[in-house]
């Protein structure tokens, strides 16, 4: 009969020679989880522990923690050496050349509308206009009636939307957003400017110069003596910005229930310079934007003396002063992400 000390020891010397043999990370844990698992020969062994004196007790205990940290340590050694043959094998079996051509790295462009708009924001800034975009989910009360149009008004068929709930809808036109700043502003820290940029939503069918989602670009200024020459030095400095120094506007006489009186601006046609081309059909002028003098109904609905304060109002399409400016002719070519489309305006503005 072998004792305990010497079957450990003969486990610790077979253990190790196995563990040596082994060529394969796979066979070495196996190795691994038979030697020193619940059900391994070392934890048998220990068994018969039961069976001995007080005082072999304890050196054969010692001996049995030293005969796996040995078990383990080999296996560790091992299965570092398997490792660093496997990388070394790799390394070996793998070239690079460096001589050849990297791959050209895809960059980016920022968008022709984010491009457009952002330049029409940074033109607003310098003239100390403040940005604030609103929400585009909006309470009917701010998308019309705040805006002089009540329930039934007819104004309201022109652009039906999607409609949350009685009182919830997409906002249908950037003007949403009025209101909010009118009774947000403090007059007695200075005039109102601001701009509201944003997306708006009608229920139009798409084609191509309708979107049923599009963008709106609002602007609106409260102060003491606005007029409507502030109104047309400002588009007018917006017209010469966007599509060139030469340009010149006018006013034609149109309607919006939150504007009095109301224009529909023209600019002197940037392609020809007035003399008339295809794209001023031959009149020499194009068509911009909306624009007017706040109503004093909506001043008055903020609880704003009209006796004192005035203001003017403007709303204009990124998407069709961008068409204009680039002679894009499907409105839907800037939503459908088409890189060859988008490429062409790297940098055309910013
Ligand atoms: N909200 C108008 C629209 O969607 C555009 C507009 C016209 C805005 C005249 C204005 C304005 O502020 O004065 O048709």
């Amino acid at each position: 009969m072998t004792t305990l000390e010497e079957r450990l020891k003969m486990l610790r010397d077979e253990g190790i020679k196995s563990i040596r043999e082994q060529n394969h990370s796979k066979d070495l844990n196996e190795v691994r989880v038979n030697l020193l698992g619940k059900k391994g020969p070392i934890t048998e062994a220990l068994r018969g522990m039961k069976d001995l004196s007080a005082e072999e007790r304890p050196k054969i205990g010692t001996l049995a923690n030293a005969v796996r940290d040995e078990i383990q340590s080999a296996i560790e050694l091992r299965s570092k050496e398997l490792n660093d043959a496997l990388i070394k094998q790799k390394l070996e079996k793998e070239t690079i050349d460096v001589t050849l051509p990297s791959q050209p790295q895809k960059v980016g462009t920022e968008h022709i509308l984010t491009q457009t708009i952002s330049d029409i924001e940074e033109f607003f800034i310098s003239l100390g206009y403040k940005v604030d975009s609103g929400f585009e989910v909006e309470e009917d009360y701010y998308n019309f009636e705040r805006l002089n149009i009540p329930q039934d008004h007819p104004a309201r068929d022109m652009q039906d939307t999607f409609y949350l709930s009685d009182k919830l809808l997409m906002r249908t036109q950037t003007s949403a957003q009025e209101g909010r700043d009118l009774e947000n502003h403090d007059f007695s820290k200075g005039p109102l400017k601001v701009i509201s940029p944003g997306v708006v939503y009608r229920r139009d069918d798409d084609d191509a110069t309708h979107s049923h989602q599009f963008h709106q670009l609002e602007g609106l200024v409260v102060d003491k003596n606005i007029s409507m020459a502030d109104l047309k030095g400002t588009l007018e400095a917006l017209c010469q910005h966007v599509f060139g120094k030469e340009r010149e506007i006018r006013f034609r006489p149109s309607y919006f229930p939150f504007t009095e009186p109301s224009v529909e601006v023209d600019v002197s046609c940037f392609n020809c310079g007035g003399e008339g081309c295809r794209i001023c059909k031959y009149t020499g002028w194009i068509e911009v934007l909306g624009a007017g003098l706040s109503h004093p109904k909506v001043l008055e609905m903020s609880g704003i003396d009209t006796n004192i304060y005035s203001g003017f109002a403007f709303g204009l399409g990124p998407e069709r002063f961008a068409m204009l400016k680039y002679g894009i002719t499907d409105i839907r070519d800037f939503y459908t992400n088409d890189v060859r489309f988008l490429e062409q305006f790297k940098g055309a503005i910013r």
